[in-house]
């Protein structure tokens, strides 16, 4: 996965700030009662009754389960939990966990004897997803602070890799691919829903259309990431478009696995 203009390590910590400063204010707006917006308080249009995007990508009996501040917290672009095989016994990783929602869906698929982590760079979103699996009463969670490019958990550690719109906001995407091989398990699952660009879509074009969703820090094409996952060394890579996100970018599903 090669960035068209490679960035330097202040660029990326500068980027990484302000993606941290969206996300600290989106947990504060879900803490006080209010759905959290990926573009900023200031150019969301919150509807009163309304719980966010989580009313749509997620079932309501999953709904139903989950604390408010979950749901209102939720800033996902699909439901990856629901089409990946979760079992009970299994570890599973949520990369960019925000609120929680994805983390407490998957501790209790595998429960008895699972644990499903949560990793956030962000802190006011780890105390709000800890807050809300507290609610939850799901006790086989654990949140870990650090950066989807440099997991903090060992090799061969994890059976499923989930993550719900985070990879596109990364400012070095072969670095989390790689990671995500890393960490899994041979054998393991990987069913992430993110924001991916047609192929063809030029640079410009997609920075463009991102700004219009206001948060892909310049989405992969399907291409870059089928080529990507192979080239960190999964395989059973796939990537279906499931909407339009905006003009050429598409919320997407994809889908892989670690050779045994
Ligand atoms: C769009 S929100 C998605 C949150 C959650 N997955 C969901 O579906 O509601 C992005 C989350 O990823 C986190 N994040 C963004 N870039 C990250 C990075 N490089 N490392 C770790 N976390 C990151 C943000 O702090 C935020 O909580």
């Amino acid at each position: 996965v090669r960035e068209v203009k490679p960035m330097t390590d202040s660029d990326q910590e500068n980027l990484r700030a302000q993606t941290r400063h969206r996300y600290a204010e989106a947990a504060r707006e879900a803490s006080s009662g209010r759905p959290a917006c990926d573009c900023g308080t200031e150019t969301c249009v919150h509807v009163e009754g309304q719980r966010g995007w989580a009313e749509v990508m997620y079932e309501n009996d999953e709904l139903g389960e989950l604390p408010e501040t979950a749901v209102l917290a939720s800033l996902g672009c699909g439901n990856p939990t629901a089409v990946t095989d979760l079992r009970p016994g299994e570890t599973v990783l949520d990369l960019g966990s925000g609120g929680g929602i994805d983390v407490i869906l998957s501790a209790r698929r595998v429960a008895p004897g699972g644990t499903a982590y949560g990793l956030d760079m962000t802190d006011e979103m780890l105390a709000l997803a800890e807050a809300n699996a507290t609610e939850a009463g799901v006790h086989n969670v654990k949140f870990l602070k650090g950066n989807i490019e440099a997991i903090p958990l060992p090799g061969e550690s994890v059976d499923v890799v989930v993550s719900n719109c985070v990879i596109n906001l990364s400012t070095d995407k072969a670095a989390v691919l790689a990671e995500i091989a890393r960490v899994l398990r041979p054998g393991g699952r990987v069913g992430i829903s993110d924001i991916v660009a047609e192929d063809g879509l030029s640079r410009q074009r997609r920075e463009e259309a991102g700004s219009v969703l206001g948060c892909t820090a310049g989405a992969l094409s399907k291409i870059e990431y089928l080529t990507g996952l192979e080239a960190a060394g999964l395989d059973h890579v796939s990537v279906e478009f499931t909407h339009e996100a905006a003009d050429g970018l598409h919320g997407a599903l994809v889908k892989a696995e670690k050779p045994r």
